[in-house]
């Protein structure tokens, strides 16, 4: 009787405790948006969001101190921006209060892949010199000007794409990973890829193809042209067909949707195939997206007791990476798949259009 009641006031005090936590740390989360700018500093444009919303009502195009930079970093012009999954679920706020802040977001320039020429350099610096052109992530990135570590994710821009194309090319990460590391995919093998038309998947068809695989595309109807035209053997259009139901039998699901259940998918499984549960559908938050990442997570367990893996895939942003897809793109093996540029005035109409989940390929901003 008396340890139900010590542990009754216990479970009570710790809920008092989290919530007290709860709420101190939501009414002290904060940002720099008050900030003024110093005297006698240099101003650049950059994109900036001081309040969680959607992108019309919080995206603005303000003036704000130009960065200087250390002695190991490179001062980058950014030339281009491409967005991706990630950006288009922070500006909203959502589940990501957790990572981007609680109140507010702490990082309040949005943005993380870049392309653009090197303006100047730190004392420490070998790599790169002014006026090289490079690429590579680092948040904060929709501005005239970004600092970036020389041992950082920056390797040199390849020579035939655009600046733009150069901004999209880090997102291939998730598909050069997934599909290398976690898939384990070898030539001569059959590989699906789920969700083909967008951002990661136009890359994944063109890597898997690159691997030697024999690759299937599902995408809808009106992207069919499209994930053909980037080399897919074969594409099955989601509006009309489940993947799931046919009788093909895959070696490795590169899934960048997660729509299907854990038996659906372990039917068109090959014995021992394996599933990359490497996404949770378009950027954005939709209907679908807490039951398509409670799927993913369902479906990684339930695989620990069968022949088939389920394996959730997080990618690793480096510089070694970077330049592989550097590689891969100067040899003509990866074109980013680029189908819309916005000018740095119109970033919140490419927000809005990423935020859909419906995007075709990539989209980036030209910064000029
Ligand atoms: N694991 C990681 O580290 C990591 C990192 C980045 C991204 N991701 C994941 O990758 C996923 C895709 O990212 P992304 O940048 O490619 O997003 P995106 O560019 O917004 O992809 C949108 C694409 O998804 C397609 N799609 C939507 N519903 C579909 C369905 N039911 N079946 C097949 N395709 C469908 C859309 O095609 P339609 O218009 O034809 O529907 C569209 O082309 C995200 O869910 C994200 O979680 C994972």
């Amino acid at each position: 009787m008396k340890w139900k009641r010590i542990l009754k006031w216990s479970a009570l005090a710790i809920l008092l405790i989290l919530f007290a936590w709860f709420e101190f740390a939501y009414w002290t989360s904060s940002n720099d948006c008050g900030r003024s700018i110093p005297a006698g500093s240099e101003r650049m444009k950059a994109i900036r969001y001081c309040e969680y919303g959607s992108p019309d009502d919080v995206l603005r195009l303000e003036q704000v101190e130009k960065p200087v930079p250390n002695d190991n970093q490179i001062l980058v012009r950014v030339r281009a921006v491409s967005l991706r999954f990630f950006d288009g679920g922070m500006l909203e706020g959502g589940i990501g209060r957790l990572i981007f802040g609680l109140r507010k977001p702490k990082n309040t320039c949005p943005g993380s892949d870049f392309s653009g020429t090197v303006e100047a350099v730190g004392r420490n610096v070998t790599e790169f010199k002014p006026g090289d052109e490079v690429f590579g992530v680092r948040a904060g990135a929709l501005a005239e000007y970004i600092c970036v570590r020389q041992a950082g994710a920056v390797v040199s821009k390849p020579t035939n794409v655009t600046f733009e194309q150069a901004a999209s090319l880090p997102t291939a990460l998730v598909a050069l990973q997934g599909l290398r590391d976690t898939g384990r995919v070898k030539a001569g093998q059959k590989v699906l890829i789920n969700g083909a038309s967008g951002g990661v998947g136009t890359f994944a068809v063109q890597i898997a193809k690159d691997f030697g695989a024999e690759v299937t595309g599902v995408c809808s109807t009106k992207n069919l042209e499209l994930v053909r035209s980037i080399g897919a053997d074969h594409v099955i259009d989601y509006t009309k067909e489940d993947y799931t139901k046919g009788d093909q039998r895959y070696d490795v699901i590169y899934d960048l949707v997660n729509n299907r259940s854990f038996s659906e998918r372990r039917r068109v499984l090959k014995p021992g195939g394996i599933c990359v549960l490497a996404g949770i559908g378009g950027s954005g938050m939709h209907k679908d997206t807490l039951f398509n990442m409670a799927g993913a997570l369902t479906a990684s367990l339930r695989s620990k007791f069968a022949k088939e893996k389920f394996v959730t895939f997080g990618v690793d942003i480096n510089k070694k990476d970077l330049g592989i897809l550097r590689d891969l793109s100067e040899g003509g093996k990866v074109v980013p798949a680029l189908t819309k540029t916005y000018p740095l005035t119109e970033t919140a109409a490419a927000y809005k259009y990423l935020e859909t989940g419906h995007v075709q390929g990539k989209i980036a901003i030209t910064i000029e």
